[in-house]
Formats: structure tokens, C-alpha cells, sequence
């Protein structure tokens, strides 16, 4: 297997960088899923558990099982204290180690976009997920430039250079998600756009933030220190200050369920 151009390998940065945004995003999912409470539930690509975390204070789990490739995430997923009983355990979304039928949801949080061949993924989760039960995911709406750091992305290309993406980065459009989950055989399919917004205390905040995901500071680390500069300035510039400093970020995610036939 190819090493990943994006790698998740440190969970209390991930936690800062996206587990917050992620969370924010989830409630909203989370709303509108509108699952029932002491469920079985697959937390597929769980990395840290920002998701699961969620999913064991909001719907109280009878069993919730986390699987990621990330040896690191998977270390501090375990080292949270959850409000049910939850396991976390290094794995693929296209070879997942359970039986079949063994949930009553399968979920992908910000995830699919990063496996090599989201049918094959979405597959293996109806394969794990009892008839009847539900197959869901959200994803930040990457072609529609709905990734909250979408401005990094932007100010990268300003500069003509190319931001690195997630390989599956396409299947984040709605069309393309709804052809994986009907594809999949998955019936009753629905889709629906979240806006969530996070707040920084000012543009320092938001760049230190920024910092921790896993590609920005390697790409500033290739750069002319006038570039850095610039890049800070063009960011700077297209988000939105309030007038005490702080910033508004917003983001948009798709989400997509369908039942397990
Ligand atoms: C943006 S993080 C999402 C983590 C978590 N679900 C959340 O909501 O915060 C993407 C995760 O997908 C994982 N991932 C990448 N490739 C994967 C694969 N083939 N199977 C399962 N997970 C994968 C990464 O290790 C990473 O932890």
C-alpha cells in the first residue's frame, strides 16, 4: 500500500484542528439522523474519537466500536473516559474485521474522502450493519469549497502551487455520494447540506489552529519565508474579522443515510 499524502499521527493536534469542527458538524448529523438511544453503533475512520465522544454522551451506545489505520489516533481514542461501553481498534474501512450484521449503524465521520475506494468502504458497512439498520457518513463539501481551511487551499493556489487532498476528494459532492450509497444497494437513501460555524479568538488563533492540521505546516516548511508571509496575508484578508478580532469561520458538510435492505 502507498503511504497516504495526508496522515493523521498526532490525536491532541487533530483534536484542536478538526476534532472541534468535527463535533460541531456531528451534532448537526446528529439531529437530523435521528437515531434512536442504545443502539449498536460502527464509528468507521473514528480516529481520535472527536465522533465517538459525541455518540456516547448524546445516544448512549449498548456497544460502540471505533476502527481507524491511524496507530496514533487510536491511542488517544482509548484514553478517553466514554460515556459507554466502547472499543477502539486499528483497521480498514475496506476490510473491516466483523461479521456480519453486527450494528445497527455504520457511520463514516469526515472520512470517506480518505478511502482509497469509498464503494468498497460503504460496502463493507452494509456487509457489517443488521437489514434494517442504517448506513450513514457527512463530509465536508471538499469540490464545493466547503472545507473549513478552504482558505489555506485557496491562498496555496494563488501562489500557483497545489494543495495536497484527500485522494477521494470528488466523492464529497452530493451526486457522488448518493451513486455510492445507491450503488450499495441501500434503500430509503437521503441526503441533506450542514452549515456549522467555529469561532477563533482572533487571526493568530485561527492560524496556530491552522498549524496543527498534517499539511499546512509541511507546505509552509518548503516555502520562501516572503511566501509565508504572503500566504498569512491572503488569508488574513478573505476571512471574515469581527470587529473585536475575532473570527467567523464557516463550513458546509453533505450528509447522506440509507437502510440496509
Ligand atoms: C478527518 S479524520 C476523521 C476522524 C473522526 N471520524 C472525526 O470525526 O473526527 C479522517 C480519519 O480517516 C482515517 N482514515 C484514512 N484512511 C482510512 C481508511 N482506509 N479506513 C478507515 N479510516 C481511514 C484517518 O486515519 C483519520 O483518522
Amino acid at each position: 500500500m502507498t503511504e497516504p499524502a495526508i496522515r493523521f499521527d498526532d490525536g491532541a493536534a487533530y483534536e484542536s484542528f478538526m476534532g472541534v469542527w468535527s463535533r460541531l458538524a456531528g451534532d448537526a448529523f446528529l439531529d437530523w439522523l435521528s437515531p434512536g438511544r442504545g443502539e449498536r453503533w460502527l464509528d468507521v475512520g473514528c480516529g481520535n474519537g472527536a465522533f465517538s465522544t459525541l455518540l456516547a454522551d448524546r445516544l448512549q451506545p449498548s456497544a460502540l466500536h471505533g476502527i481507524d489505520p491511524s496507530e496514533a489516533q487510536i491511542r488517544f481514542a482509548r484514553e478517553r473516559t466514554l460515556a459507554c461501553p466502547a472499543e477502539f481498534r486499528m483497521g480498514d474501512a475496506m476490510a473491516l474485521p466483523y461479521a456480519e450484521a453486527q450494528f445497527d449503524q455504520s457511520v463514516m465521520a469526515l472520512v470517506i474522502f480518505f478511502v482509497p475506494e469509498p464503494a468498497v468502504g460503504v460496502a463493507e458497512m452494509v456487509r457489517v450493519t443488521r437489514p434494517g439498520g442504517t448506513v450513514s457518513a457527512y463530509a465536508w463539501d471538499l469540490p464545493g469549497g466547503g472545507f473549513p481551511y478552504a482558505m489555506l487551499q485557496d491562498a496555496l493556489r494563488a501562489q500557483g502551487r497545489s494543495p495536497v487532498m484527500p485522494p477521494q476528494a470528488a466523492v464529497a459532492a452530493l451526486d457522488a455520494l448518493q451513486a455510492v450509497w445507491t450503488g450499495a444497494g441501500l434503500q430509503d437513501v437521503a441526503t441533506t447540506v450542514i452549515t456549522v460555524q467555529r469561532i477563533f479568538r482572533d487571526f493568530e488563533d485561527f492560524w496556530q489552529i491552522a498549524l496543527l492540521g498534517p499539511s499546512l505546516a509541511p507546505a509552509l516548511a518548503k516555502m520562501a519565508p516572503a511566501d509565508v508571509a504572503a500566504m498569512r496575508e491572503f488569508v488574513r484578508t478573505h476571512l471574515s474579522e469581527e470587529r473585536d478580532g475575532r473570527i467567523v469561520c464557516t463550513a458546509r458538510a453533505h450528509a447522506i443515510k440509507g437502510r440496509v435492505a
